[in-house]
């Protein structure tokens, strides 16, 4: 993780520093699969910071995301999913619960597989998983969350309903797992497709400003000028 403004959930207090930023985002790393979950802070009208969060993929331990984000005077107000790949949505019963019910978003072609522990791998894991969404997202749809208006862009190929989150007013992406540094998703699980993967980068995120910073679901920061470069998979 190379971003400096991307804030280390554990220290976050420490980390906390000023208003140069567009938008302050904290992560943890966890699960079997290493899966990079996101926290942004919520922003006033003047653009200043608030204590509320939305949370991007709780990948497991959604108790203790919670007391920790709880712990340093966050509170968690909405969830947001990619996809519905067990990795990504283990912690999400648990945050919702100790949440007291906040709402949870995710995209509407993925239904089947946030509903189905067989489809989203869950049950091959020993724990079977369903999701109960609150909010379906559909592509080129816009939410306001915390303040920040969030662009759905669908990007099929993944999974068939992945989705990724474009923050315009903070220059970010937050790219699930269609987009990774120098690389791309798995397209070998349930409803996946090389092609339209491909396809759905080249088209969709690859139309984004060069200066976007794309928090993706697995390892390191990258941007979509980077990507534009090197991806050896798409450029
Ligand atoms: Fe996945």
């Amino acid at each position: 993780m190379k971003d400096p403004r991307l804030l280390r959930l554990f220290s976050y207090e420490d980390e906390v520093n000023n208003m140069k930023y567009k938008a302050e985002i904290g992560y943890v790393t966890l699960g079997l699969c290493a899966t990079n979950s996101y926290f942004i802070r919520g922003i006033d009208e003047a653009g200043n910071p608030t204590d509320e969060v939305i949370f991007v993929d709780p990948a497991d331990r959604g108790d203790l995301l919670y007391s920790k984000l709880a712990g340093k005077g966050l509170l968690v107000k909405a969830i947001l999913l990619t996809h519905g790949h067990f990795d990504h949505i283990w912690g999400v019963d648990d945050l919702v619960k100790a949440a007291g019910g906040v709402p949870v978003y995710a995209p509407l072609a993925e239904e089947r597989m946030l509903s189905n522990p067989d489809d989203n791998l869950s049950a091959d894991y020993g724990r079977p998983c369903t999701v109960k969404v609150d909010s379906w997202l559909q592509d080129g749809e816009e939410i306001i969350l915390c303040g920040h208006r969030i662009r759905c862009i669908h990007t099929p190929g993944h999974t068939e309903g992945s989705m990724c989150y474009y923050f315009e007013d903070a220059d970010i992406l937050f790219s699930g797992d269609t987009l990774f540094e120098e690389s791309v998703g798995r397209t070998d699980f349930p409803t996946g497709s090389s092609s339209q993967l491909i396809r759905s980068i080249r088209e969709k995120l690859l139309l984004l400003p060069d200066d976007t910073v794309v928090y993706p679901g697995h390892g390191d920061l990258t941007s979509i000028g980077h990507e534009r470069r090197y991806n050896p998979f798409v450029c």
